[in-house]
């Protein structure tokens, strides 16, 4: 069931209807940013009372879908992670994302790749950025972005739009430890 089920007009469903009056073709190269804009948004105008969020809180799932767009392909998924949670290095395919942290302290790793991407499996990164995602943060990556996360402090609450359903389409997860890279 989608959470924007349980209450009309809160700050979740403006946020949704907002994204889906900028969708138009879902090519703009600017949505990733107006998407970034309006998660800012509806971060800021959110209370941990108002009962969508108070249910997600009390909840804690690491991962929940909280909306799907059924013409578009975009989905809004909701994450709660303990401190320590963490993941590989690995990037989205053709898709964006944006992250955007509700509580905690989130850090996010973006790598570039040093190897010239010839020999299958094999992969080399090294650390470019180090971003902290504080509560009311939101951060674009674009298709092709390398990237990890790590809740520092939580329990840490991150919105995670994904353009697209990342189930369907090709994607890589990196071991840096190994130099290696396979699909995920
Ligand atoms: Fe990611």
């Amino acid at each position: 069931m989608a959470i924007s089920a349980l209450a009309e007009g809160n700050s979740f469903d403006r946020y949704i209807s907002e994204i889906r009056a900028v969708w138009g073709d879902g090519k703009d190269p600017n949505l990733p940013f107006k998407v970034k804009s309006l998660m800012e948004k509806m971060l800021a105008s959110t209370s941990p009372d108002d009962p969508w969020m108070a249910q997600l809180i009390s909840e804690g799932k690491p991962s929940r879908e909280l909306y799907r767009a059924p013409d578009h392909g975009f989905i809004q998924m909701g994450h709660v992670h303990k401190q320590g949670h963490g993941n590989l290095p690995h990037d989205h395919g053709p898709c964006w994302v944006v992250y955007g942290s509700y509580s905690g302290l989130t850090e996010i790793t973006l790598y570039r790749r040093t190897d010239d991407g010839k020999e299958l499996g094999r992969a080399t990164l090294e650390k470019k950025a180090l971003q902290q995602l504080s509560p009311g943060v939101v951060y674009p990556y674009l298709p092709g972005d390398i990237h990890s996360t790590h809740a520092v402090e939580g329990p840490a609450m991150v919105f995670r739009f994904l353009s697209y359903d990342l189930e369907k389409i090709e994607r890589y997860r990196y071991n840096m430890e190994q130099g290696t890279v396979s699909p995920v």
